[in-house]
């Protein structure tokens, strides 16, 4: 099983990233969140001050960033040349460019090399957009993890609540809705379910749920493979 490649993929505010943690926990697997590779470059860009239509600036910079991550009780941290941005990254600053940063093809050609050295070393269940169709085209698992916007969105909604922020529901909505319609859009890697992934609609599913289900899919795939 520790051999194994989970790629998890689906519109932002799906479940993924919660469930991929707990999915690679159980089965000793190496959680790799792209998002937030995507958000490093994003964070430092605008860190930097660069011009965010400059591609070949976006792609030196993705080229020349180290971007780790360290594992926590809660999850992991993520550190940029040795710098923690875990906190960082999830502005809305962030948020809200993350897209256009990441259509950029160079940047892409960047973290997916990063990203494939890492599941060559370990098994990994990675969570992303383009994860079973271009990152690990041979990922044993393909996962298209799901829900409608409207509960995406309420998620998202309870969670920035919580952590005590001030939000509008509708904005929240309609910056989701923006931004799954730009990552499907693209030209390079666009969001997409990769043909041979299970498709998992976790509206009105709770996480042990879906954590249950994916981890059923996992076994059965293994189960038919050995
Ligand atoms: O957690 P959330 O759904 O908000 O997004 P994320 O997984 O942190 O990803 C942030 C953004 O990075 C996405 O909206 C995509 O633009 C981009 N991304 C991507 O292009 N490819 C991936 N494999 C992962 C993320
Ligand atoms: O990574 P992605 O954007 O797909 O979603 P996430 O950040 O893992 O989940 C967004 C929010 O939805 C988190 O606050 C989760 O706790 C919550 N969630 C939920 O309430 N029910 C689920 N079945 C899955 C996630």
């Amino acid at each position: 099983m520790n051999t194994l490649r989970v790629a998890l993929d689906g519109p932002a505010g799906a479940g993924k990233s919660t469930v991929a943690k707990r999915v690679a926990q159980a089965l000793g697997l190496t959680y790799v969140d792209t998002g937030a590779m995507y958000r490093a470059v994003t964070w430092k860009a605008l860190h930097d001050q660069l011009d965010l239509s400059d591609a070949a600036g976006l792609t030196q910079l993705a080229n020349q960033v180290q971007i780790d991550f360290k594992p926590t009780a809660a999850g992991q941290d993520v550190f940029l040349d040795g710098q923690d941005i875990t906190e960082d990254i999830r502005t809305r600053d962030v948020t809200s460019q993350v897209s256009a940063v990441s259509a950029v093809a160079g940047v892409r050609l960047a973290m997916v090399e990063q990203q494939r050295n890492i599941a060559a070393r370990t098994g990994v269940v990675m969570d992303g957009r383009d994860i079973g169709t271009v990152v690990l085209p041979n990922a044993e698992v393909k996962i298209w993890l799901t829900a409608s916007v409207e509960e995406r969105a309420t998620r998202r909604y309870q969670e920035l609540i919580d952590k005590g922020q001030e939000v509008d529901f509708e904005q929240l909505k309609l910056d989701i809705q923006r931004r799954d319609e730009y990552d499907s859009g693209r030209e390079h890697s666009p969001m997409k379910m990769a043909e041979d992934a299970v498709l998992v609609d976790s509206t009105g599913l709770n996480i042990d749920q879906v954590i249950e289900e994916i981890l059923h899919i996992c076994r059965q795939i293994v189960a038919q493979k050995s």
